[in-house]
């Protein structure tokens, strides 16, 4: 299957002889020593490319830059941001073709998503574009028939952003959309797997003529020396970061030493839940579609599927039926469902779960091994794979897998599946099909997550507010609420 299309060749034609750099003050800039670090493609384990490998001297004069511009992004008018965020989104759909084979190359999913991503990725720019132009005031009633009392909502500041690895353009485009349009400048950080989607970003804004500095891109491999960097600045008023709950305890208290605003998006563990009401096919292909989402490395992927008993059986065999249709490989051929994994140690977290889990004796319905259908590297691709008769005490219920992994957990009473599924320390989102409305309401408002798909097993999108509550992190991303992340209240009260 693999000789079907030849991957050396897209990737020579697609990447070329670019050779990736810092965006640093609106040039493209090496590193201290022409260091650099190279970026492989998860699927066959071959070098895509190299980028420079910034610390700290480059960090600095990045926060200069974006501190440089700071003044006057700020003061452009709101309708001159968002012109700028329309044309950047309007160059990426042009380019959506090129942007999307780049990130399938670096990050392994398939090319049918990876083009998704991309308008996904642009509509961020689309509806922040829209936003700038409402960042509105108030004029409050004063106390004193003499005063008068305005509210501004101004820019914070210089912001950093680092990003994950899974989401490579739509990540960056949901902070940079925000914090451009509030007037913030921008020093970004793209995950060291896939820096590439970021630099290609960024030669869109210089290319629809975003002024020197307003965005900065730096690449490295070691994440601490631009944390450190970043967080004892004074300059960079807030940091804005998307990954694991265990590095955003860390930044949290780095936050401390200058006082920061954060903006966090982390971990999940996502139930589920299918009640015995639901409508079968719509949620077997709902689980399907939010479980084996980029391979399941999805932070908002359903983790752990709750199946009412009275369904159950019926569920795991339509729902096993599926999986074993999804075709695995690389993710540049044609009809791929199922990409790689990141890396060899996301597998060993797939291997260890199902492990513990057969171990406590759940079943394996399909999958349970590596697929070694794919040439080149050997390790990284995953058969999707279902697992029966699961409890909620198990590895795979309690960590987020981030795999091609399906527990099936039966319950029996609506408040189980509620005290299942809010039994634990993460909130980010949860699932549930069902046709009764009544139960709609009621269950929606019990489950403690930031986004809740009722019958929705997509629910992401631009309008609406990301995020998540406990553990999953600490603002909202997207909607008219992603914006206020990006801005400071001031009052004026003036004496007449
Ligand atoms: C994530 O996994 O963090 C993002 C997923 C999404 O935007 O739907």
């Amino acid at each position: 299957m693999q000789n079907l299309i030849d991957i050396e060749k897209i990737t020579t034609e697609t990447i070329g002889d670019t050779s990736y750099k810092l965006l640093i003050g609106g040039e493209w800039q090496t590193a201290a020593g022409n260091s650099t670090f190279p970026v492989d493609n998860p699927a066959t384990g071959v070098v895509l490319s190299s980028v420079p490998d910034a610390g700290v001297r480059e960090t600095q004069a990045a926060i200069d830059a974006a501190s440089a511009a700071l003044p006057g992004w700020s003061e452009t008018p709101a309708l001159a941001r968002a012109a700028l965020l329309r044309k950047v989104a309007a160059l990426m759909l042009e380019r959506r073709e090129r942007l999307a084979t780049i990130m399938t190359l670096e990050q392994g999913k398939p090319l049918s998503e990876a083009l998704g991503e991309v308008a996904y990725a642009a509509s961020f720019l689309s509806w922040f574009a829209g936003e700038a132009e409402r960042i509105y005031g108030q004029v409050v009633p004063a106390s004193a028939g003499n005063k008068r009392i305005l509210v501004l909502r101004q820019p914070i500041g210089v912001v950093a952003m680092i990003t994950p690895w899974n989401f490579p353009a739509a990540m960056l485009t949901r902070k940079l959309g925000p914090a451009l349009a509030a007037g913030c400048t921008v020093v970004c950080k793209p995950a060291e797997q896939t820096p590439l989607s970021a630099i290609e970003l960024g030669k869109l804004f210089v290319e629809a003529g975003a002024p020197a500095g307003v965005v900065n891109i730096i690449t490295c491999q070691d994440p601490v020396p631009f944390s450190e960097t970043i967080f004892k600045d004074d300059r960079v008023r807030m940091v804005s970061f998307t990954g694991s709950t265990e590095v955003g305890k860390l930044l949290i208290k780095q936050s401390a030493e200058t006082v920061k605003r954060v903006s966090l998006e982390l971990g999940g563990n996502a139930p589920f839940i299918v009640f015995d009401d639901a409508d079968l096919d719509a949620a077997v292909q709902g689980a399907i579609d939010s479980k084996f989402r980029n391979a399941g490395q999805t932070c908002v992927c359903a983790n752990r599927i709750l199946v009412q008993a009275g369904i159950y059986q019926r569920f795991a065999e339509a729902f096993t039926k599926k999986v074993i249709e999804l075709k695995v490989g690389n993710g540049l051929q044609p009809g791929t469902d199922i990409g790689p994994l990141i890396d060899l140690p996301a597998r060993t977290k797939v291997e260890r779960h199902i492990a513990n889990a057969t171990q406590g004796g759940a079943r394996v319905l399909t999958g349970g091994t590596p697929w070694t259908g794919a040439a080149g590297r050997e390790g990284t691709f995953w058969t999707p794979t279902v697992l029966a008769d699961v409890t909620p005490d198990m590895l795979v219920s309690v960590e987020e897998t981030f795999g091609p992994v399906a527990p099936l957990i039966s319950f029996t009473h609506e408040d189980e599946a509620i005290r299942i599924a809010n039994d634990t320390p993460y909130g980010l989102a949860a699932y549930f099909y069902t046709r009764d409305v009544s139960r709609v309401f009621r269950v929606a408002e019990k489950l403690e997550y930031g986004i809740i798909g009722a019958n929705d097993a997509l629910p992401s999108t631009a309008q609406a507010p990301f995020g998540g509550v406990k553990q999953s992190g600490l603002g909202r991303e997207g909607g008219s609420f992603g914006i206020d992340e990006y801005l400071e209240v001031k009052y004026i009260s003036i004496g007449l």
